[in-house]
This record gives C-alpha cells, structure tokens and sequence, in this order.
C-alpha cells in the first residue's frame, strides 16, 4: 500500500498575481489561489477535502473508498485518481443512465481502476447514502464511505488550510476569498481559517439554500459553538448560477475564454468560471472596499471541460 506522506508534504500551491482592469481601476489586489496545480488529477477542493479522510481511512486500516457522483463528476474522477495513487480500490455510485465509457469521465474513473455502478438521477438526488448502499446491495464493510462531493466534516480542515497557506504566501490574511459552492463545503472550511476576513461563495445551483447548507456543516462539524465562526465570515451569492446547474449562457463562455487568453489560467465551466465571473462583477458593483485584497480559490475542476465541449461542441478552448 502506498503511503500518504504526498498529502502531508506537499508544497502549497501557487498563489498567482493577476491584473485584471476593473480590479486595478479600483485600487483592488487580485490574486489567484492555484489550487488546480496541486496534482494532475486530484486538483483543487478535491484534493483539499479528499486529504483528511483518505488519512482517516488508512487510519481505520480500510482499503476501499465508495462514493457517490454524477456522470461527470469532479469528485468521482479525483476520488478514481486518489485511489490509483495511494493504493485504496475504489467503487463509485453514478447518477444516471449507464451512457457508456465514452464520457471522458467515467472512462477516466474507469481506467484509474474504479468500479462503476449505475442508478438513477432521482436516487442519487434524494436517497440518503446508505439506504442507496442497500438498494443496490454494495456492502460497505471494510470501505471508507465519502458522500457526494466529499461534503463531510473531515472536508473542513483541509479547505481550511487554503487560508493558513494563502496567509503565509501573502505575509497577511486577504480581505476576501472568494470560492465556488456546490455543497458548500469548501466555504464552510476557509470560514474556519477566518478572523475578520470574508469568505464568498458563489452558488452553481438554482435556489437560495446554500448559505443555510453551509450554517448547517458548521454547526454539525465544529466542537462547540465558539468554534463557529461569525456568520458574516461566509457568505454565499445566488445570483450567478447562469440558469442552474451545468447551465451557462454563451456570456459565461466568453469571459472563461478571455481570462484564459489574458492570463493563461483555465477556467471550468461549471464551478470556477462563474466564481470568477462573479467576482468581476461584484468588483464592477463596487462591492469591496478601496485597497482590498481579493484571492480567488481555482478549485479545479478541469476535467470537465473535456464532457463539457463534447456535449456543447467545443467552446471552451
Ligand atoms: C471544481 C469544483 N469547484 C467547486 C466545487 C464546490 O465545492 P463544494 O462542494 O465544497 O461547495 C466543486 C464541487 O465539489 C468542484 O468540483
């Protein structure tokens, strides 16, 4: 079995200047957390919520990991990867009709060594974990179970350590971070590194229940209420999900292709091109102070570009 001395000593991640115009014309500091350049595979948030529960894995002497994605799932292709790299079998729950090996995904997961078994959308969306363990009759003895999205409270300390290391880079903590929410979790653990500081987080879904999602992980996760930190640390915007999930409007594709060209970062877009999106707007609004300092976390998720273009032809270069 390999060991895990990669996911405790590892360097930090590049933390990026970037010029952007509006920012500047504000007398605003804009850097990028480069978290996508963490590993080849288990980039961004996933290897920052997947490092303390493959330690606590191999901590319980368990040698399998389940869990649960769509068919084009970040975390199912990042959990693939982990557990070719450091010696864990991996068995992944897919939502949604078996449409075969040729999404780049699944055929990734596929060929790190993951078994895949499918179930329905409406399954993954509405059964919890183990009563869907049950229904397709996987037996978790001996595995180490992740939900979806690897949104548990293991997840926390090391999204956490985005903010402990992005301090050290900067020699201070930044006025803002700002992040991507799919479930949440990501923002609730840079909440935990914060004093006084504040933490976005921009919403990839429909709806206004991700602020609550991430009161609720804080509330479950942290040891006592005084750990909890204010709740202006976090703080979640709904208003740029460009139509829901996976949806985007050609605007969206845009603005990731001349980031991209102006800055030479890779944009997803699912999650970072509307985190970024939106924080160029916020700046636009005025929201943040003169002189602040902004990092934008890149949470990865580059993968997806491949399933992306197939399915819209190409469009993100
Ligand atoms: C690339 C990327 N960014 C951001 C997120 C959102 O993170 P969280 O689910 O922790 O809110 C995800 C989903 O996990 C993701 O795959």
């Amino acid at each position: 079995m390999n060991n895990l001395d990669a996911l405790l000593n590892h360097p930090p991640s590049p933390l990026q200047t970037v010029e952007q115009k509006v920012f500047a014309f504000r007398g605003l500091r804009l850097l990028v957390k480069r978290d996508d350049l963490l590993h080849p595979h288990v980039s961004g948030n996933k290897w920052r919520k997947l490092k303390h529960n493959l330690l606590e894995a191999r901590r319980l002497g368990l040698t399998k990991l389940i869990t649960f994605g769509g068919a084009y799932s970040n975390h199912l292709a990042a959990v693939a990867a982990a557990g070719l790299e450091f010696g864990f079998s991996t068995l992944g729950v897919v939502g949604g009709e078996e449409i075969g090996l040729r999404n780049p995904t699944l055929g990734f997961a596929k060929e790190c060594g993951m078994d895949l078994i499918f179930t329905s959308r409406a399954n993954l969306r509405n059964k919890p974990e183990n009563e869907l363990l049950k229904l397709l009759k996987i037996d978790p003895a001996g595995a180490f179970v992740l939900p979806q999205g690897g949104a548990n409270c293991l997840a926390l300390p090391g999204c956490r350590e985005i903010v402990e290391e992005t301090t050290a880079q900067l020699g201070h903590l930044p006025d803002f971070f700002i992040t991507a929410c799919g479930t949440g979790a990501t923002l609730a653990g840079i909440s935990t590194g914060l004093r006084g500081s504040t933490a976005i987080g921009v919403s990839v879904l429909k709806g206004d229940f991700m602020q609550n999602e991430v009161e609720k992980l804080l509330t479950k996760c942290l040891p006592s209420q005084s750990a909890i930190p204010n709740p202006k640390s976090a703080i979640v915007v709904d208003d740029f999900h460009f139509g829901g999930y996976a949806k985007w409007k050609p605007e969206l594709i845009d603005f990731i292709n001349d980031f991209k060209e102006k800055t030479g970062i890779p944009l997803d877009p699912i999650y970072t091109g509307k985190a970024f999106f939106a924080a160029v707007e916020l700046a636009e609004q005025g929201f943040f102070p003169e002189g602040a300092s902004i990092v934008l976390v890149h949470t990865g998720g580059l993968q997806g570009i491949a399933g992306f273009n197939e399915r819209f032809g190409n469009i993100v270069s």
